[in-house]
């Protein structure tokens, strides 16, 4: 299973990529926008720090100027995958860039059509967001079983990026359904490293070292 970063703060992703657990970075305009810095600065330092797919959203909402925005941004760096919502214009980029061999991985994806059109569409990444259905009371991990069923069915080589991961259990259940990527805010990184008892136990083996007489 592949670990993304879903942030645009190059300190979190130096930080995170330390751990050589990092395969690749997800970014948004709001991710961006919350680092205050230039675009495509931020796209290339990225790019620079992890050596991986690195998702760069398209701002047009029209599809000529989606695929001339995708090409632009493609030319930051080879690694750059163009993240493009799935609209119906977005299908139409997405069907264009296949064909012109960018890579794209379809974000926004809320239902399980919107994932069997991409997979027939042959994008690289397909990206459904389950904490944002969990927060309408919908439950956002079962978007993803049926992804990888209809997947399954019919051997789409499309892979399944769990998007909008709001706690450890969302890459838990990822990882026990076989979804292909999970992408997590740092906080979410932070805390699936942890445990208490672990914790715990160092500080317990800590405490006894200190009573170990020295040769
Ligand atoms: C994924 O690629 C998106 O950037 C992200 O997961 C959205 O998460 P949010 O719903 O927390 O904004």
């Amino acid at each position: 299973m592949k670990f993304f970063l879903d942030t645009a703060h190059v300190e979190e992703i130096r930080e995170a990529a330390e751990t050589g657990l990092i395969d690749g970075v997800t970014t948004n305009p709001s991710l961006v926008a919350k680092t205050g810095r230039e675009y495509r600065g931020v796209l290339k330092e990225i790019c620079s720090i992890v050596n991986g797919s690195i998702s760069a959203e398209v701002m047009a909402t029209e599809a000529d100027q989606m695929v001339n925005e995708a090409q632009s941004l493609a030319g930051i760096h080879s690694n750059i995958t163009i993240k493009i919502p799935m609209t119906g214009e977005g299908v139409k980029a997405a069907a264009k860039l296949v064909h012109l061999n960018i890579p794209v991985n379809m974000t926004l994806v809320f239902s399980p059509l919107q994932a069997l059109i991409c997979g027939k569409l042959g994008v690289d990444y397909v990206s459904p967001f389950v904490g944002r259905l969990d927060d309408i009371s919908h439950v956002g991990m079962d978007l993803v079983q049926d992804i990888i069923q209809i997947y399954g069915n019919y051997e789409y080589d499309t892979e399944v990026i769990v998007a909008s991961v709001r706690n450890p259990l969302h890459v838990l259940e990822a990882a026990q359904m076989g979804a292909h990527i999970a992408t997590m805010p740092f906080t979410i990184f932070k805390q699936i490293l942890k445990h208490p008892l672990t914790d715990i136990g160092v500080e317990r083996f800590l405490s006894d070292a200190a009573k170990i007489p020295r040769s």
